[in-house]
């Protein structure tokens, strides 16, 4: 079997290892990734450029494509690809929407009264939209309908300080297209705590993996800008601290109408689905999905495979997923980003990482958006690369991943929070106060 791997990142670089022997590994990158050229046959060249995959899928004659990005998606790349009789782990252009456009996916939530959504409305006219946020009254938040590589989502009250902030946002996103597309979502801000449920889906069966939890704020006690992620946990019971298996099976069951849904617009989803959630006093509610694995919440469930992953993407592509196994243990993500990440990142510095001394530690590194050339790694300026650990508890998976982060040297910092008990404990009483009604 010859399963080419689509992408350039940590999360591909995850999804690479996965496969590991079990298939001839080939990939496409948009740069040298040191992780996956290390163990794929590999070709460098847009991955957006989906007349080129396609040749190099046709030529090496690739039977199953995984298409870690949403870029690519959107371009169409799994529609070119089908074309061809190449199977696909990622949903056709249409069924990507779900990712791609925002109203899509809340439109699909009110036509199919899919449980879980909430107040929201999307707007093409920048005075319509002022008017709205004014008669609302309560705090919102603005999102671009479109991809902006998940920097696009400004909140009142954390990013825009009012509804004047709000409003010139929202004139912003419309005037200058940003995500592509005229035209804003408009939704209520929701109080509680996020989490992440990814889940295998072959058009039908819906397949969850362990919960996560993602840090987006770049600096210590969740302050700074937004970035990509910074790390991510995920517990041995497959559930988070404040996350209760009732709650957590809820979000299955709307990530299971909504497949349903999409398969009844545009056609059968098959691939990767992540839905972030919001657990709020009431249940979860869904804050947006995914078209392809979290990044990082990729690096917390693909080491804890014991399905093959090769098998699963088979099963996926054939319609016929059957149950998939995780080894039962927790997980912490740390990335390491460029110092100045994300705004003025060192990018093109050298690090140096000690793979020896991560993997004795006991954990296993991820490269990211770094470079690798003549034998040296460089920064670029985006995140640099995810260090994992892997234990009994979270604790113990936080002590591994932090002391990895020891053995990269460079102008570069990380989150040392990320998994710590301050921090969950931290998360934990927040949940508790909204429950019993407190804020
Ligand atoms: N963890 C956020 C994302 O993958 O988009």
């Amino acid at each position: 079997m010859k399963i080419l791997v689509v992408g350039t990142g940590a999360r591909e670089h995850a999804i690479c290892r996965a496969i590991g022997e079990d298939a001839e590994l080939h990939s496409i990158m948009s740069r040298k990734n040191p992780g996956i050229s290390r163990i794929s046959k590999f070709k460098i060249l847009s991955e957006k450029d989906v007349e080129a995959v396609k040749n190099y899928a046709l030529e090496n004659k690739i039977d199953v494509a995984v298409i870690g990005p949403e870029a690519p998606l959107e371009m169409g790349i799994v529609d070119a690809l089908q074309e061809e009789g190449i199977g696909c782990v990622g949903p056709t252009k249409e069924a990507a929407r779900i990712e791609t456009d925002k109203s899509f996916m809340r439109n699909l939530f009110e036509e199919h009264k899919i449980p879980g959504s909430l107040v929201y409305r999307v707007f093409d006219d920048a005075q319509d939209a002022g008017k709205f946020i004014d008669d609302f009254g309560k705090e919102v938040v603005i999102k671009p309908v479109g991809l902006t590589g998940g920097k696009g989502v400004k909140i009142m009250g954390e990013h825009l300080e009012d509804a004047h902030e709000a409003k010139n946002y929202v004139k912003e996103i419309i005037d200058n297209k940003i995500g592509g597309h005229p035209r804003v979502v408009i939704e209520e801000r929701l109080l509680g705590e996020e989490f992440t449920v990814q889940a295998f889906v072959d058009g039908k069966h819906v397949v969850p993996m362990p919960a996560a939890q993602d840090h987006p704020s770049a600096y210590e006690g969740d302050k700074g800008p937004i970035t990509g992620g910074m790390g991510s946990y995920s517990n041995k019971d497959g559930l988070l601290p404040f996350l209760n298996r009732k709650d957590y099976d809820k979000s299955v069951k709307i990530m299971e109408k909504t497949v349903k849904a999409i398969k009844n617009e545009v056609g059968p989803y098959r691939g990767i689905l992540y839905g972030q959630f919001m657990l709020c006093r009431d249940g979860p509610r869904l804050v947006e999905y995914n078209a392809r694995f979290g990044d990082p919440e990729a690096m917390n469930v693909l080491p804890l495979l014991n399905s093959s992953f090769v098998e699963v993407s088979q099963n996926i592509v054939d319609g016929k997923l059957k149950k998939v196994d995780f080894e039962s243990k927790a997980t912490v993500c740390k990335y390491v980003v460029p110092r100045g990440y994300p705004e003025t990142a060192a990018s093109n510095q050298v690090i140096e990482v000690d793979e020896a001394k991560i993997n004795d530690a006991g954990a296993i590194v991820y490269y990211a958006a770094v470079d690798q050339n003549d034998d040296k790694i460089y920064t670029s300026s985006s995140r640099a690369l995810g260090l994992v650990g892997i234990g009994e508890t979270i604790e113990e998976a936080e002590e591994i991943c932090e002391k990895a982060t020891s053995y990269v040297e460079g102008d570069v910092y990380h989150r040392s929070d990320v998994g710590t008990a301050d921090l969950i404990g931290k998360r934990m009483r927040h949940m508790e106060q909204i429950r019993q009604g407190n804020i």
